[in-house]
């Protein structure tokens, strides 16, 4: 098992700032400028079409049928990296939930320009869909640069907490995968923290390439390419235990 920037996960693992995990908004805000007409249509129109229930069930499999595989992708922002994973990868089934209107928007125009047909959405939080979904559901999550939340006033606003690891593990098929991107120190230690200490995941990292290096078939995400953060991207690969 590798160790990541020893310091400061030594520092995390005995300050973490958010061991209980409470259902407190994770995302900022929800609406930003006016829809054009066309992301207005969109909307109103194809969204219906491709949407995850807001109520009831999730089963990824009879959502998206006949699929190989299926995958979820939390906070998809504009839906670059969702819509690309799936334009190539049409025999796997993709779920994405975003609350901001105007990135879902984003993303529909993207499926309708490249006429998907492999892509559910979620205008909602992902939290509750997961909370919806049945055991052993996906083969893979991907929380790409998650909101990072870095005053310590605001840390049990992440993303990932403990209960959320657990629903990762859960709702993930016995060696399904877990992908988890931030640019942000602080963020990837808490992440760390969080995800190494749940009993089901197994964090894949052997070497420190392992965590620096993109994924070979990551696709780099419109957040990613605006370098917010304080660090070069991290890359953390975690497994589902058999
Ligand atoms: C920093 S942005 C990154 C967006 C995208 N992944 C990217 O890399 O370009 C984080 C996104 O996560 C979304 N988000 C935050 N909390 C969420 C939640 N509970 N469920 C789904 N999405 C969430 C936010 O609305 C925001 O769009």
């Amino acid at each position: 098992m590798a160790d990541f920037h020893g310091k400061s996960l030594i520092w995390s693992m005995t300050s973490n700032p958010s061991p209980e995990a409470g259902p407190l908004r994770s995302f900022g805000r929800t609406k930003g400028r006016p829809l054009s007409p066309r992301k207005q249509a969109l909307v109103d129109d194809l969204l219906p079409r491709l949407s995850i229930p807001a109520e009831g069930v999730v089963d990824p499999s009879a959502l998206i049928a006949d699929k190989s595989d299926y995958i979820l992708e939390i906070g998809f922002g504009g839906g670059e990296h969702l819509t690309g994973q799936a334009a190539r990868n049409p025999a796997t089934g993709f779920l994405g939930v975003e609350p901001f209107l105007n990135g879902v928007a984003k993303a529909l125009g993207q499926i309708d320009d490249a006429g998907l047909t492999n892509i559910r959405l979620l205008e909602g939080d992902a939290r509750d869909v997961m909370a919806r979904m049945p055991d052993a559901c996906l083969d893979r999550i991907y929380l790409l640069f998650p909101d990072p939340w870095p005053k310590a006033r605001h840390a049990k606003r992440r993303l990932v907490q403990d209960d959320v690891a657990a629903e990762f593990a859960r709702v993930l098929k016995p060696g399904g995968r877990l992908r988890v991107a931030t640019d942000v120190k602080s963020y990837a230690d808490h992440a760390l923290f969080i995800l190494r200490r749940n009993p089901d995941l197994t964090w894949l990292a052997s070497k420190a390439d392992d965590w620096r290096t993109p994924p070979a078939d990551h696709l780099t995400t419109r957040y990613e390419t605006k370098k917010l953060g304080d660090c070069a991207p991290i890359f953390f690969e975690f497994e589902r235990r058999q």
